[in-house]
């Protein structure tokens, strides 16, 4: 991945971050996710008074990628107050689509804190392949 596109995909997480609706925790979070065909899909976390109906963020990316016909990806960044790594949930869902996705996590000031990738954050994971 060159740098303008990291530099890109990090800007507009920490952009989107601002929109996240976030009341009962007030714990923003933007993720900026890079799908193979060269689209950028955003999302935030979205909160609920009934908390558990909560989305977050890369799975609010991730749900607007695939419901507009996407299924391969490159890279997602996820950017919070303190560089707060993706939740069970979010990796797990995730890795529906493949375990081969790079994931730059950036605080609020768009400081890199890890680079990392799926495969890594988790192992033996549970995907398509196993119900064959
Ligand atoms: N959150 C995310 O958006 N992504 C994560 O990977 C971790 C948690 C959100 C959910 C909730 O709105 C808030 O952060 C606090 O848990």
């Amino acid at each position: 991945m060159n740098d303008d596109i990291k530099e890109l995909l990090i800007s507009r997480a920490l952009t989107v971050r601002a929109w996240a609706y976030a009341p009962y925790s007030k714990y923003q979070v933007g993720a900026s996710l890079l799908a193979s065909s060269g689209k950028i899909y955003d999302g935030v976390n979205v909160e609920n008074a009934a908390y558990p109906s909560t989305i977050c963020a890369e799975r609010t990316a991730l749900v607007k990628a695939i419901s507009e016909g996407e299924r391969q990806f490159e890279t997602l960044v996820v950017a919070t107050e303190n560089g707060g790594s993706p939740c069970g949930s979010c990796r797990q869902m995730r890795a529906g689509f493949g375990l081969d996705l790079t994931i730059l996590i950036v605080n609020a000031e768009g400081k890199l804190v890890q680079e990392t990738s799926l495969k890594e954050l988790l192992p033996q994971a549970f995907t398509p392949a196993s119900l064959k």
